[in-house]
């Protein structure tokens, strides 16, 4: 995932997450102590860690922004003492282990990209015994509400026949989708409810799979559930995501149902939830039983995953399967001799003329050649 500069700023501008983190800094940073930044961005952290009185930080981010946070770093009179490295931190070995490692890789939730498993890694490999991980750990509440505005915002386009037309087959694609979504205390149907934990000092296995129930306490139409998590930063230093705290700029998330129900006292809300990572996202499942005392059959029942919310090229799911014997597309002989004349010591320029003369159909303009020459070189190279 790309953070744009103006996400950083955004980030950086969220008060309650950096209060929280400068203070959990103070409490862990020692004036010589040794500092790892698992995604240091524009560097906020590390200068945070350096004015500590850290005596070393080394700074991870595989993003380009790690450029200006060298400037950033710089301009404070920290160059000395921070090393940027830009790489991903899994895939980096440093010359010592760290005092405290310092990450923020979070998303709406804990699972999210490579998240856990970069600080299952950072833990086990980059954190000297007994040293001090921040965050150390999140803990998931959630509850169901009744939310019309927001559940409308998801199934308005599809559902009302804009211009006349029928675009209802959007809708369950849109309802396998969640999203960030806020809410207040009174639009809970249901009192919030812890439903797992994650804890960084011992976490080991990247997926999610957890069970929740609700017992109903207001009667109400319900479209869907709020979840978000509060992190224990340090010792002392929550930070929370509750939709009806003080916004931060990881947001709430919103999971709605398949479609609303009116729900009465007492009606029971079972949910399983699991988040599978693959590659370098999570598939999403949410399976919903809706019960009322003396109906002999479920009042709703919802399977929702975001595997549905994408709208699939059968094309490409094809080409996935693993008995599929893939040969090389046009562009992909085009990639393929630029690949390999990488290994030959010719320059961008060079390279371009080969291919060039090798794909003429492929490449009437020269300038194309060059283009395409630099992206591959800039990946690879
Ligand atoms: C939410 S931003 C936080 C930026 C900055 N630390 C801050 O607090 O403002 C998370 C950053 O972590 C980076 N990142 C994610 N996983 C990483 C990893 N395993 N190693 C290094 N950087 C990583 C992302 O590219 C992104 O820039």
């Amino acid at each position: 995932m790309m953070y744009s500069i103006s996400s950083y700023g955004r980030m950086i501008l969220d008060q309650p997450r950096m209060d929280a983190y400068l203070q959990a800094f103070r409490h862990s940073i020692q004036p010589g102590a040794v500092v790892i930044d698992i995604g240091t961005g524009t560097g906020i952290h590390a200068l945070m860690a350096c004015q500590l009185g850290a005596s070393k930080v080394y700074a991870i981010e595989p993003a380009t922004a790690i450029h200006l946070a060298k400037q950033i770093a710089a301009a404070n009179g920290y160059s000395d003492r921070i090393e940027f490295i830009q790489g991903i931190s899994t895939k980096l070995t440093l010359p010592e282990q760290a005092d405290v490692i310092i990450s923020d890789l979070h998303g709406v939730m804990p699972w999210f990209a490579q998240h856990i498993p970069s600080l299952v890694d950072a833990r086990q490999r980059l954190l000297k015994p007994g040293g001090i991980l921040l965050p150390q750990k999140d803990t998931l509440w959630g509850g169901v509400v009744t939310a019309p505005e927001l559940y409308q915002s998801y199934a308005s386009p599809w559902n009302d026949a804009p211009y006349g037309f029928d675009l209802s087959a959007g809708l369950k694609v849109e309802l396998n989708t969640w999203g960030r979504g806020r809410a207040h205390l009174e639009q809970f149907l249901t009192n919030p409810v812890q439903w797992a934990e994650v804890d960084y000092r011992t976490v080991e296995e990247p997926n999610l799979k957890a069970q929740v129930s609700w017992t109903v306490d207001r009667p109400g139409l319900a479209h869907g559930y709020m979840l978000w998590f509060d992190t224990l930063v340090t010792d002392g230093v929550p930070l929370t995501s509750a939709p009806y705290a003080p916004e931060i700029a990881y947001g709430s998330a919103f999971f709605p149902f398949l479609e609303p129900v009116d729900l009465q006292v007492g009606d029971r809300i079972e949910l399983d939830i699991r988040a599978d990572l693959i590659s370098q996202d999570y598939m999403w499942t949410w399976h919903t039983q809706v019960t009322r005392s003396g109906l002999a059959q479920p009042l709703a029942e919802f399977k929702q995953s975001n595997f549905f919310s994408q709208t699939l090229d059968p094309q490409k799911l094809r080409k996935r399967v693993p008995s599929y014997v893939p040969s090389l597309s046009e562009d992909g002989q085009v990639d393929c001799s630029i690949l390999q004349a990488m290994t030959q010591q010719l320059t961008v320029e060079q390279i371009a003329q080969k291919v060039a003369a090798q794909f003429p159909a492929q490449f009437p303009q020269g300038q194309d050649a060059l283009d395409r020459v630099r992206d591959l070189a800039q990946i690879y190279g």
